[in-house]
């Protein structure tokens, strides 16, 4: 018999610790239960997991946490329909299937010394952690880090705990902004394109954006107006996803597979296809 690869098998996995990020999103420490193996896990910024709960189906869903924080997973998920609303319910110590890593990740070599500017709607924040959480731990290597975060309203604001660690880094700045404010609500309302002129965009950044379709559309045109070449502007599409490994189709974009060429593009890729984010 041929041996099978872990790598198309989901294994279990234990929820450790939850995070309540908002009403709408938790953030789940994993481990493997079979610890060997999920010592010798590796993975790259930008990779996603194919997430399943037991009789709710499975879902591709982006590591967030930084590949030096080893031993365990972050995954940051937002409720959406059937297997999302049911992982959402379980508690610490429940154990759920985990296959990956796939996808293409973010060619963390080329930011080196490079001032990075990461741009992020709502639940977009959850790959780009997985790279800030990497930059931060080898702070030396990259440039200014600029980060730019986005929610439909203060109370849906996720990442708490990221955003007020992140702020206290040296070389990062942390720009916040709602599309409605509330009662007490001290930062910036508007799209996160309101953003840009305080947070001093250059043609030198290299920008990461990650969000709904439209919040891309918009900033990946506002940057390109600011003068940032195509091959720096880089971004991460969604589309439906079945086997997570090139096989089914269901995530074509253009002439792509978002599972296996993708998640992640660079703007230079996305004008060569017909993509509606470009539209
Ligand atoms: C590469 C990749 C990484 C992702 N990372 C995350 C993440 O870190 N956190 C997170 O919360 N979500 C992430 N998603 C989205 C997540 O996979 C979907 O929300 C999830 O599959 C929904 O499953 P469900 O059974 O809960 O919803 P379903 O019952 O299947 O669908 C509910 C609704 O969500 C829509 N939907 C489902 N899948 C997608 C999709 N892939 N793109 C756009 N709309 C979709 C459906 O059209 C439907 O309207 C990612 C998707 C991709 C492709
Ligand atoms: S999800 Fe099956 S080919 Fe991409």
């Amino acid at each position: 018999m041929p041996e099978v690869k872990p790598l198309y098998l989901p294994l279990p996995a234990k929820i450790e610790d939850i995070i309540v990020e908002n009403s709408q999103v938790k953030t789940f420490v994993l481990s493997f239960t079979d610890q060997e193996y999920g010592r010798s896990f590796t993975f790259e910024p930008g990779q996603f997991m194919m997430l399943s709960v037991p009789h709710h189906g499975e879902a591709p869903i982006s590591i967030a946490s930084s590949p030096a924080q080893s031993g365990t997973l972050r995954l940051s998920v937002r409720r959406a329909g059937k297997l999302t609303t049911a992982l959402l319910e379980l508690e610490k110590g429940a154990v759920v299937g985990l296959r990956g890593p796939y996808g293409k990740a973010f060619a963390m070599r080329e930011f080196g010394h490079k001032d990075l500017l990461f741009v992020a709607g709502g639940i977009g924040l959850a790959p780009l952690r997985s790279v800030i959480e990497s930059c931060l731990t080898e702070r030396e290597r990259y440039g200014e880090i600029t980060i730019l975060f986005g929610s439909r309203t203060p109370s849906d604001l996720a990442f708490r705990q990221d955003i007020d660690n992140w702020r206290r880094q040296p070389g990062v700045r942390c720009l916040l902004t709602v599309d409605q404010g509330e009662p007490g609500w001290q930062e910036n309302i508007g799209l996160v394109t309101t953003l840009f002129d305080e947070a001093r965009i250059s043609p030198a950044h290299t920008a990461l954006v990650c969000g709904p379709p439209l919040m891309i559309r918009a900033v990946l045109a506002e940057l390109s107006r600011r003068g940032l070449r195509d091959e720096n502007i880089i971004t991460t599409m969604e589309r439906h996803m079945k086997c997570g490994v090139g096989v089914c189709r269901h995530c074509h974009l253009d002439d792509k597979l978002v599972c296996v060429d993708g998640p992640v593009f660079n703007l230079a890729q996305l004008r060569n296809m017909e993509v509606m984010e470009l539209a």
